[in-house]
């Protein structure tokens, strides 16, 4: 982040803490349909468009660090096996035979020379390609060059392997735009895999994101954890392209030691980290389903995946520098993965309460305020990539954030006196 970016950050902080409104230009937020989160066409319509078409975090390169080394990846149900290959690619593939279909590996991870189907003993390589098949007498002008196994597009940013079931996707580094520049600062080609976990909650996988995707919940939910450390009215958010977003918000004045920054003080620090990152918490939304607050000690994201309609699996992620040959960090989770930390605690509290209330006769919609915008925002942003025709009407979110509110575009900015 230049000096600019920073003195401009700061001054929105100020803008913030100042107003006794939204922003004047800023639009009326409608209600999102509770349908969103209960109903069975809306999760049809995710699993079809969403899920298919967006770059989703599937692992980290410390997980299949060798040639030869795979994961298998179902986070989204589609069978997925992810390969470094011999040439130090990593390619994504569906874990199905081009014979009958069965899975070409059935360990979650490890690692071979060759990928053989354990039905009939047909063999790939890593690049997906057919070499050989038991008794290829018996089949009548069998292309072997037409029945390697389906790629899955698979790119990386630093060590985090991306995948994405659309072959008319843009780029990864397309898709996050502005946020690639943002993050060359955390060095995400360097830090270690330090932990990763999954929790079973019982709601929709929307309602345990959006609980972090907002800080209007952060003086209630959080008295002890994160209100002495961040400071909620001088929050700022930031929209960008294609439904990702930011939030930036100082410590604020007086701050105590909490455990958390107890724990932070004693790892190892990337050395690139800017200004804005040390004094703030800096949390990003990568559309669909990753919030990651970055910091200088570690880039721990949470990410968020559809377990059915009404259940979700939270995957906490530690990545950090180096740190040796002590134990390796873990930001999220405690007792040997078994529970999660304090913060987490709180903000799934009421994960399965509010589930049963958006399935209750009572629910009709959610109102939000100004300072919960990313969450309108990640909303209208799911109807443009699921296609609004596609959308029964009652379940719309219209699209009244406007271009006018999305980076670089700023209308605050007109407030502000930077001279
Ligand atoms: S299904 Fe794989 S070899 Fe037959
Ligand atoms: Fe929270």
């Amino acid at each position: 982040m230049n000096q600019h970016e920073i003195r401009t950050l700061k001054a929105l902080m100020e803008y913030e803490a100042a107003r006794t409104a939204p922003p004047e230009t800023f639009p009326q937020l409608p209600d999102l349909p509770g349908g969103r989160y209960v109903d069975p066409t809306f999760y049809e319509l995710e699993m079809a468009h969403l899920w298919r078409k967006s770059w989703l975090f599937a692992a980290h390169l410390d997980e299949i660090p060798e040639p030869g080394s795979f994961i298998l990846w179902e986070n989204i149900g589609q069978p997925v096996v992810i390969v470094h290959s011999e040439t130090g690619s990593i390619n994504a593939f569906y874990n199905t035979c081009s014979h009958r279909g069965a899975p070409v590996v059935t360990e979650p991870r490890g690692r071979k020379l060759r990928l053989t189907c354990r039905y009939h003993g047909w063999v790939y390589n890593h690049e997906g390609e057919l070499l050989s098949i038991r008794d290829p007498e018996d089949f009548k002008d069998l292309d072997f060059s037409c029945r390697s196994l389906v790629r899955v597009r698979c790119e990386q940013f630093g060590k985090l392997i991306f995948v994405n079931f659309d072959n008319d996707a843009p780029s990864l580094l397309d898709y996050l735009g502005p946020i690639a520049d943002e993050w060359r600062e955390f060095q995400f080609d360097q830090c270690r895999l330090a932990a990763r976990h999954q929790f079973v909650l019982n709601c929709n996988w929307k309602i345990a994101m959006e609980a972090n995707t907002e800080v209007y919940h952060v003086k209630s939910i959080h008295p002890a954890t994160v209100s002495p450390i961040l400071d909620d009215r001088r929050n700022v958010n930031t929209l960008y392209p294609r439904g990702h977003n930011r939030m930036v918000a100082p410590r604020p004045a007086g701050a105590f030691q909490t455990t958390m920054m107890q724990k932070r003080a004693e790892m190892n620090e990337i050395a690139s980290v800017g200004e804005i990152a040390r004094t703030c918490t800096q949390s990003y939304g990568v559309f669909p389903n990753w919030v990651s607050p970055l910091g200088p000690q570690a880039l721990p994201p949470l990410v968020f995946w559809p377990k059915g309609i009404n259940q979700s699996i939270l995957e906490t992620w530690t990545l950090a520098p180096d740190w040796g040959d002590g134990p390796a960090p873990d930001m999220w989770t405690e007792n040997n993965g078994e529970d999660l930390v304090q913060v987490l605690r709180e903000d799934t509290e009421f994960g399965a309460w509010i589930q049963k209330s958006v399935e209750s006769y009572g629910f009709k919609g959610v109102p939000l305020s100004y300072q919960e915008a990313r969450i309108y925002y990640w909303h209208q942003n799911a109807d443009e990539v699921i296609g609004r025709e596609n959308i029964p009407t009652h379940l719309q979110v219209p699209s009244v954030i406007g271009a006018d509110w999305v980076y670089p575009n700023d209308p605050r900015q007109a407030y502000l006196n930077l001279a």
